[in-house]
């Protein structure tokens, strides 16, 4: 059985990092245009590099919840019966890896990671961004951006994407508003390739009436029980 799980920030909630549209969530405290922006990054690099700081020290002092763990679980049992779990995150944490999944398609990108704006050049970072930074790969210094992918750029891996969604047996979205396109699409590409949908979140999401079949309720529980059925009924 070959699944196609995609997650956004509801996954990592109770893992204390913030979602981005509940009621006190990252965009209700910072203009996106401002922060998550190539012209934000622009006008303004000093304000971008402390908002993405802030994040990382606090991605440092999470810890992967019962839902991650339970992703985890499920990749290496589908693996076990010949299956696959393809598990594509619109997440930038690194929680899914810290909880043991072997392959994570980080479509917006990763926190984790920096990058030379100039040369696109990235590399493994957990430390502050600072203007003084100077890329390994062109010498260019106060070049260094993180690893994301900003609101009018192109998210990662789409040819990738597009083919694990057409071979999948199930599609299922966990803890995504379903605001933000092209993952707030994928729910409707798998539909018309006639791919069963599944969506679980703390409350439905935008795109609810289109999922044949809803689980709500925190992630850290609806997730580990839905995994548990998958791996029992086999
Ligand atoms: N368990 C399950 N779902 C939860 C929980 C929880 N404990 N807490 C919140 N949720 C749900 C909310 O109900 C909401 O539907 O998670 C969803 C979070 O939605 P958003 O904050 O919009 O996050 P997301 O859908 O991942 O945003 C998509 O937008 O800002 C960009 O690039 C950024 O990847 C992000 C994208």
């Amino acid at each position: 059985m070959k699944i196609f799980v995609l997650t956004g920030a509801g996954v990592s909630a109770e893992s204390g990092l913030g979602t981005f549209r509940d009621k006190d969530g990252v965009w209700t405290q910072y203009d996106l245009n401002e922060v998550a922006t190539p012209e934000g990054f622009a006008r303004n690099p000093a304000l971008v590099r402390a908002f993405y700081n802030a994040r990382r020290e606090n991605l440092a002092g999470a810890v992967a919840n019962a839902a991650h763990d339970a992703l985890a679980r499920l990749e290496a049992g589908l693996a076990a019966r010949g299956g696959a779990l393809f598990l594509c995150t619109q997440n930038v944490d690194d929680l899914h890896e810290r909880a043991g999944s072997q392959r994570v398609i980080h479509m917006h990108g990763e926190l984790a990671v920096s990058r030379c704006h100039a040369c696109q050049a990235t590399w493994p970072d957990t430390a502050p961004l600072t203007a003084e930074i100077v890329c390994e790969a062109c010498g260019r210094e106060g070049a260094a951006r993180p690893h994301i992918v900003w609101f009018g750029e192109i998210p990662l891996y789409m040819e990738e994407i597009e083919d694990a969604l057409s071979e999948a047996d199930l599609f299922v979205s966990i803890g995504t508003s379903g605001s933000v396109y092209p993952a707030a699409g994928f729910v409707e590409m798998a539909r018309a390739m006639g791919v069963p949908t599944c969506e679980i979140n703390l409350e439905p999401s935008a795109n609810a009436y289109v999922f044949d079949e809803k689980l709500y309720g925190p992630a850290s529980e609806t997730v580990p029980a839905w995994v548990e059925r998958v791996l029992t009924q086999g």
